[in-house]
């Protein structure tokens, strides 16, 4: 079963202005560049996933909150996209998309248990020589350690009201880290949203894309295609299908 961590409205109303387009939104739309088929997993909002459409091009978002996918729904050129509800189970293994993308770490909500069938249906959406493409966080930055309550306590004024935010980290094991996202507005009730996030080396990466049908792997540090150190933040992945 699917949890919905993004199951508040107000919560998705703010969501695009703190997850506003950047490097890597230029990254996955370049990476779109003569593609006739576009898959969105896990598209969240859909605020890449529209700046994917253009005319002879099939652009397909694909989530399983139905909070966000409701968002994404009501936009403006939400109609050039088809919006599928659900998990991988719901991507179609029609063999016949050039790019699979996955931003903002969805990857990372994908359980151990899960990650080799889920990439097993990416793969079977995408035609051979077709791209998976997506980003993670590296488990050896520990990026978990810098979201305790005092390092990330704020107040904001939002349209929808002032807000006090803080996140708690309640469990780490073995790369699995789950957290607790405090959402209080002015009526004082504390929304909880809790998340759990798998953070996975750059060869336990690899080592599941190619069981799972990817032949050439690359991976990044970031989104101009900068070279791995240890200590990299961020993974970005692109993964080939082989032929
Ligand atoms: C941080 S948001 C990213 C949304 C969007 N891709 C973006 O870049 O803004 C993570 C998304 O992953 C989705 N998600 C969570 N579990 C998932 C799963 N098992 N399969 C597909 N998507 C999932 C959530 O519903 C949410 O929309």
């Amino acid at each position: 079963m699917t949890v919905d961590p993004y199951g508040d409205e107000r919560l998705v109303e703010l969501y695009d202005e703190d997850n506003s387009a950047g490097a890597d939104h230029e990254y996955f739309l370049k990476l779109a560049d003569g593609a006739k088929k576009v898959v969105d997993f896990g598209c969240g909002t859909g605020l890449l996933t529209r700046a994917f459409a253009q005319p002879g091009r099939v652009v397909i978002g694909v989530d399983p909150s139905a909070t966000m996918l409701g968002y994404a729904r009501r936009q403006p050129g939400a109609e050039a996209v088809t919006w599928i509800d659900g998990d991988a189970d719901a991507v179609a293994p029609a063999g016949d998309a050039d790019l699979v993308v996955s931003s903002g770490n969805t990857m990372m909500h994908i359980s151990t248990g899960d990650l080799p069938w889920v990439l097993e249906k990416l793969a079977a959406a995408l035609k051979a020589g077709g791209v998976l493409s997506f980003e993670t966080r590296n488990p050896a930055a520990r990026a978990w350690e810098q979201w305790g309550p005092d390092a990330t306590y704020g107040e904001r004024d939002t349209p929808i009201g002032h807000l006090k935010e803080w996140m708690e980290v309640t469990e780490v094991d073995n790369g699995r880290v789950v957290f607790d996202a405090h959402n209080v507005f002015e009526d004082g009730v504390d929304t909880v949203l809790t998340t759990t996030l798998y953070f996975r080396t750059a060869g336990e990466l690899r080592t599941q894309l190619e069981k799972a049908g990817f032949g050439k792997i690359d991976l990044y540090a970031g989104w101009h295609e900068q070279p791995l150190a240890d200590d990299s933040r961020l993974f970005v992945v692109r993964a080939t299908k082989a032929g």
